[in-house]
């Protein structure tokens, strides 16, 4: 399909700017460079993955860092959630072609996330938190979706246009009843890690 030239301008703009990632430049997140910020290894690491855990990723985007981290629950299942039907296709085109088993696809509306309460060892997201528009309400619906010994973990990358810093994903995170659990990298690339309860109050919704 041929596209005209203001909505090629369009993405230009959006490359450099705020908002929803465009999906006609997912290609762009596939680009091995990137390891250098953060690699797939080094994310399996940081989220404590067991071969049987349940994993959302959420904004997977063209899948990055899915294949490996499917690949390295043999037991367990992932599920790739976007808003854009466009970045799930692609996703699972490349994941099929790896012939991995354990995926599965959520379209999200950007408000809530149908999923039943407990459901999921650990939920990750890469340079997407700043994209989303509803924050207060998604940061709910994790502390809910959430195993009382599971791990949210939020990743930012030096680059990004929407990039929170640490302080305010703290806070945000904070407000919905998560505890600060690790933190990763330095102020430009991390991973910040938090569970639903510090250890002391066994899961206890408070
Ligand atoms: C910059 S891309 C990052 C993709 C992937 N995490 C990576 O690092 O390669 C951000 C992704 O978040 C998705 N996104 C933005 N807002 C979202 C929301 N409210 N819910 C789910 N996905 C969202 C976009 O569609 C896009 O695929």
């Amino acid at each position: 399909m041929k596209m005209n030239k203001s909505k090629k301008i369009d993405i230009a703009e959006r490359f450099g700017g705020k908002g929803i990632f465009p999906y006609q430049l997912a290609f762009t997140l596939l680009m091995p460079i990137r390891n250098i910020f953060l690699s797939p290894k080094k994310l399996i690491q940081r989220l404590e993955i067991k071969e049987d855990s349940i994993i959302l990723e959420i904004g997977s985007g063209p899948g990055y860092f899915s294949i490996k981290i499917a690949e390295s629950i043999s037991k367990g299942k992932l599920i790739l959630a976007d808003i854009q039907q466009e970045m799930l296709d692609y996703a699972k085109k490349r994941i099929d072609k790896k012939g991995l088993k354990n995926v599965e696809y959520y379209l999200c509306d950007g408000k809530t996330l149908q999923f039943p309460d407990n459901s999921f060892d650990r939920i990750f997201m890469v340079t997407v938190i700043g994209e989303v528009e509803n924050k207060e309400e998604y940061m709910k619906e994790f502390y809910r979706i959430l195993k009382n010994d599971g791990i949210l973990s939020i990743s930012e990358l030096a680059g990004d246009p929407d990039k929170m810093t640490i302080e305010d994903i703290k806070v945000l995170a904070e407000n919905s009843g998560f505890k600060f659990y690790k933190i990763y990298g330095n102020k430009k690339n991390f991973t910040i890690n938090f569970k639903k309860h510090n250890g002391t109050q066994h899961g206890k919704k408070q």
